[in-house]
């Protein structure tokens, strides 16, 4: 039986809040919101418990897991060292949605890290994920809490539509902001590396840290082949909806031109088109579910509103999905980062 808690920040339960972290400290599994999606939480000390959230989510065992604590101090029985460089990352961007990976200590157990030396780690700023995550008194380890595959979960909704009968509690506590996971920041080699983009970008790193940042060469890789992600999650077909996806990549007019092209073609084989666009290039579409991500200038919108339009779309009966690519500056690079993975990798520049 999965209990429900419904609060929002301005009005946290304390009592529920006290009961769900006590599930936790025991072993068991509490969904609740952070600033990015919502996180699927377990005690990250005690590998029963870890292994009821990879049973809950499907998820492979290849796959480490993000552990969550309140306060910067919480983090040294956690991890080997902390690097220079971490210092001023932390001091910058936490509490919020950066994870940091350092070299691991042995208090965490292997099914968190999957098998690897080094664990990523993370404060996030919602008060409702903080208050859980104190209320339990050890750090919580939790990836998004969607059934693998699926579209990380950015409203509660998504966490009911999932999880329900799978975890012990779900607070569901509102929207999330970002609306896309953390960027994973590496800090365990010679020059940061940013494994998966997310809200803080490469650019807000490379001026809060005052040194170049690399990206995984993985990420601009667009096809499955030949790619080894340096975080195994990246390695997965992700965010797919049960359509099919297909980006378009270009100068907007000519994007729109070639998706209404496609989709006549499509129609005529009997299909359901859906379109996801910005405010702006709407009208320029007809004859299908049209989903738009926000105002093409507002970056966080798009990014905030992604997940939940690959989920609507489900609750459509549309065959494929054309999505119009956005710019990859700032945001805009994670926006594509999960595009073009519920793509799984069908991208087409015009
Ligand atoms: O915003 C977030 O990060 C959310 C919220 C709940 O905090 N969590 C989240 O977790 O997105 P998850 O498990 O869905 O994604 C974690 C990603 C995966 O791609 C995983 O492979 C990578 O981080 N990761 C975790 N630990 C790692 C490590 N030690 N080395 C490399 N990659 C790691
Ligand atoms: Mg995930």
């Amino acid at each position: 039986m999965t209990k429900i808690f419904e609060m929002d920040c301005d009005n946290i339960d304390a009592s529920d809040i006290k009961y769900c972290g006590t599930i936790l400290r025991n072993g068991g599994t509490v969904a609740f919101p952070t600033e990015t999606v919502y996180g699927l939480g377990a005690n990250a000390l005690d590998s029963e418990a870890i292994k009821g959230i990879f049973t809950a989510k499907g998820r492979p065992s290849d796959n480490p897991l993000i552990v969550h604590v309140t306060k910067a101090e919480d983090i040294l029985p956690l991890v080997a060292e902390i690097p220079e460089v971490a210092h001023r990352a932390m001091a910058t961007f936490w509490p919020g949605p950066l994870t940091i990976l350092f070299k691991k200590s042995a208090l965490i157990p292997q099914e968190v890290t999957a098998g690897l030396q080094t664990v990523g780690i993370r404060i996030p700023s919602h008060p409702i994920a903080r208050a859980v995550i104190e209320a339990a008194g050890v750090p919580i380890a939790a990836p998004s809490a969607n059934i693998s595959g699926k579209p990380s979960p950015t409203i509660a909704a998504h966490v009911v539509a999932d999880l329900m009968g799978r975890v012990d509690a779900i607070i569901a506590g509102g929207d999330c902001e970002v609306g896309l996971e953390s960027t994973v920041l590496d800090l365990t080699g010679e020059t940061p590396m940013i494994l998966r983009p997310g809200g803080i970008t490469k650019e807000m790193l490379e001026r809060a840290l005052a040194t170049k940042v690399l990206e995984d060469p993985a990420l601009d890789k667009r096809s499955m082949e030949g790619v080894t992600p340096k975080s195994p999650g990246m390695k997965y077909t992700h965010y797919s909806p049960r359509a099919e996806v297909l980006v378009v990549i270009g100068e907007r007019s000519s994007v729109a031109m070639k998706i209404n092209q496609m989709q006549q073609e499509y129609i005529k084989e009997g299909k359901k088109v859906g379109i996801i666009c910005r405010d702006e290039t709407c009208s320029l579409y007809r004859d299908a579910v049209v989903k738009s991500m926000g105002m093409a200038n507002n970056l966080s919108m798009m990014a905030a509103n992604l997940f939940k339009i690959l989920r609507e779309f489900d609750n459509t009966d549309v065959d494929v999905i054309f999505a119009e690519g956005v710019e990859e500056a700032e945001v805009g690079r994670a926006i594509m980062n999960r595009l073009i993975k519920a793509s799984g990798y069908q991208v087409m520049h015009v």
